[in-house]
């Protein structure tokens, strides 16, 4: 199988990333994480990445005076390793629109709310203030703006009365953990394509909608 080759932006524990590490794993899935790169060196899902055996860049953003200067190497980073797709997991930098350009539908981003609702950081905490019964996370493709794009995929998760932003942000990352796999084959595969900034869904028969009492997966789920 030609597998499309991924590279992993990362800026801290990586756990979305480990995700996406093991779902590689399997010989039918459809890519493979040739880089991880992290603005943080110290970020530990660097040394996950490492053990896996793959290979990992730390670009310190402490290191540039600009925003541009950063995104040089990155770029070159990432070709460099033949990467032909992006994943943004937990990678906490704005990018400019120039760089954004140049990975037009070719980087992805997870975010953990049901965008366009609550983007940006602190998320789960400004879930609870607002009272909203119904929260999750978004696979997206990264436009300009941030948290913003073609949404591929969502996983929707109950608030719970007793609730605080930890508690929220555990379940919350479970489904991150199944979402982003699926997502990604998704996208890989072609089943989710982008038409008019929209994402549309190739049907596939004997697809089947599952369900959890945590999450609610859309669009439909394969089984993995
Ligand atoms: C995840 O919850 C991810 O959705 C979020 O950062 C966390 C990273 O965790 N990303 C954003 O908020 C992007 N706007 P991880 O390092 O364990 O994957």
């Amino acid at each position: 199988m030609n597998k499309k080759r991924i590279g992993v932006l990362i800026s801290g524990r990586g756990s979305n990333m480990s995700s996406l590490i093991e779902a590689c794993k399997h010989p039918e899935f459809p890519a493979q994480i040739s880089v991880v790169i992290s603005n943080r060196p110290k970020a530990a899902g660097l040394q996950i990445a490492a053990s896996e055996g793959i290979k990992t860049v730390a670009i310190n953003h402490r290191d540039y005076e600009s925003r541009p200067a950063l995104e040089t190497d990155l770029h070159e980073a990432l070709v460099g390793a033949g990467v032909e797709l992006i994943c943004n997991a937990g990678f906490l930098r704005l990018l400019t629109a120039e760089f954004v350009d140049k990975w037009h539908d070719r980087q992805l981003n997870i975010h953990p709310s049901l965008l366009p609702s609550f983007k940006g950081l602190h998320t789960h905490q400004r879930v609870l203030d607002a009272g909203v019964k119904v929260t999750g996370c978004t696979v997206h493709l990264v436009r300009t703006d941030m948290d913003a794009g073609p949404i591929i995929a969502q996983a929707a998760v109950a608030v719970e009365a007793d609730d605080d932003a930890n508690s929220l942000a555990a379940r919350v990352l479970a489904a991150e953990h199944q979402l982003y796999p699926h997502a990604l084959k998704l996208f890989v595969l072609g089943k989710a394509y982008v038409e008019n900034e929209m994402i549309e869904m190739a049907p596939e028969p004997g697809q089947a909608l599952v369900c959890n009492p945590r999450a609610i997966f859309s669009p439909a789920l394969e089984k993995t």
